[in-house]
């Protein structure tokens, strides 16, 4: 089987490689930026992702993988993979999708009778319908098989998914069937496989990640609450976990959601609901946005609270984040809450320093001596759950520093053990 990926970015790159991994005889990348087209030619993965490197290079050697900028390689591929990226718009939530459309126009230029397309890419509903007619006239299949890979544990995700969800024109049928069995799925084995329409399949992927962003904005809601009451997010959040219908997934609140998926399909959701009249999922969505953003506006006002408390002035602090990336294990900034703190904080007149064991930024300097920031800080805010920051000792931090305000942005250092250090210690919504 000849399978050719078009879009060798996060999404493109992790699934290329899953396909050689999962038995294609032959993969085909299609990439025409070329830095990166350049760099994965070399083996290198122009991204943080752990396990992906070697994985890339494992099948770059054996021959089965390769990645090219000429679409005429792709001539004999059995299917093809859309990956492309759906950024949001300059200046409106709505997806721009015009990778998407190009993409179609170069895939429909060397398509074969009887070949598969299959649409990985995040969309608004509507358009894989919107998309089938040129396919069709190709003499192409039209398949939507959404992606729920995660940064970070992406090479997992792509090997052995959650589920699969297989959406056509006629559910269930011969296309289908052969993008189903690339996966280690068998007929009601132990990956599930949903079998729907193509509309169904792009909203799953859009609802899923909707759904995931409003549980973070209900947990950090109540996380104020808490900060009103004197109650304990944490605690509330294990217990609201106990019930099996909520589960305690995705209910860590903090500083809010980041990266280049949730906020974007949140947003890009409720304005394709708002246009097909749905305006209350359009609220919705609104409403879970700005409680996200009040967040982190929140992680500011507790800094320059604490400095208070202290006799202090923002203007006169040094702060130290600990943490860039929008999550751990990864090095990506979009839309990161940490930046967003950060950039507010600098903005406020705080000299900030911004630590992260991988990720760099073109608007903040970003280091990663965690020692060598916190010498003479004022505070130290945890932003970003990196294994190393979570285990920071509050002994060695307040030797270091000039002041002892922490701001766990994370919930997950212990208050008790910061305090007894002297520390002014405040999480979001912890007592
Ligand atoms: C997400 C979806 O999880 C994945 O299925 C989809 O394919 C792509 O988008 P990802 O962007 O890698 O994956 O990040 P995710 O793990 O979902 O985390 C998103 C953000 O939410 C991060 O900033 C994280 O810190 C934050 N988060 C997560 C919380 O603030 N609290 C939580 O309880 C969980």
């Amino acid at each position: 089987m000849h399978i050719a990926v078009w879009g060798c970015g996060y999404l493109g790159t992790t699934h290329a490689a899953a396909m050689a991994e999962l038995g294609a005889t032959q993969v085909t990348g299609v990439e025409t930026h070329p830095t990166r087209l350049a760099a994965l030619q070399r083996g290198q993965v122009p991204f943080h992702e752990p396990g992906l490197a070697e994985l890339l290079t494992c099948h770059l050697d054996s021959g089965v993988l390769h990645f090219t900028d000429d679409i005429i390689e792709a001539v004999s591929a059995d299917i093809h993979f859309l990956c492309v990226g759906t950024p949001q718009q300059l200046d409106s939530p709505l997806c721009d999708l015009s990778q998407i459309d190009a993409a179609v126009t170069s895939i429909c230029s060397v398509l074969q009778p009887g070949s598969i397309v299959v649409g990985k890419s995040t969309v608004p509903v509507g358009t894989a319908e919107r998309l089938q007619p040129s396919i069709t006239a190709a003499g192409g299949h039209l398949v939507w098989n959404p992606e729920f890979l995660r940064e970070g544990t992406a090479v997992a995700d792509s090997l052995r998914p959650d589920r699969v969800v297989i959406g056509s024109a006629q559910p269930g049928d011969s296309a289908s069937r052969t993008v189903a069995a690339l996966y280690p799925t068998t007929e009601g084995g132990d990956i599930p496989v949903v079998w729907c329409d193509l509309a169904t399949a792009e909203l799953v992927k859009t609802a899923a990640n909707t759904f995931l962003a409003m549980k973070i904005s209900f947990v950090n809601a109540l996380s104020e609450l808490c900060d009103a009451t004197g109650g304990d997010v944490v605690t509330l959040a294990d217990a609201l976990g106990l019930d099996s219908r909520i589960g305690r997934r995705f209910l860590n609140a903090g500083i809010g959601f980041g990266g280049g998926c949730l906020p974007k399909d949140l947003r890009a959701f409720g304005a394709r609901a708002t246009e097909l009249d749905v305006s209350e999922l359009g609220e919705l969505t609104d409403v879970v946005d700005r409680i996200n953003q009040r967040a982190r506006r929140r992680a500011v006002d507790k800094v320059i609270a604490g400095l208070h408390r202290g006799g202090l002035t923002v203007s006169e602090a040094t702060v130290v984040m600990l943490g860039a990336s929008f999550k751990p294990d990864s090095d990506d900034v979009r839309d990161s809450s940490a930046l967003v703190v950060a950039d507010h904080l600098t903005a406020a007149g705080a000299v900030v320093r911004v630590v992260d064991p991988v990720a760099t930024s073109d608007s903040q300097t970003i280091g990663d001596d965690v020692d060598e920031a916190l010498s003479g800080a004022d505070v130290v805010v945890l932003a970003t759950e990196w294994a190393p920051y979570v285990a920071l000792d509050p002994v060695k931090a307040a030797r270091l520093m000039r002041h002892r305000i922490a701001v766990d942005g994370r919930n997950m250092w212990n208050p008790t053990q910061w305090r007894d250090t002297g520390f002014d210690f405040t999480g979001m919504g912890r007592n």
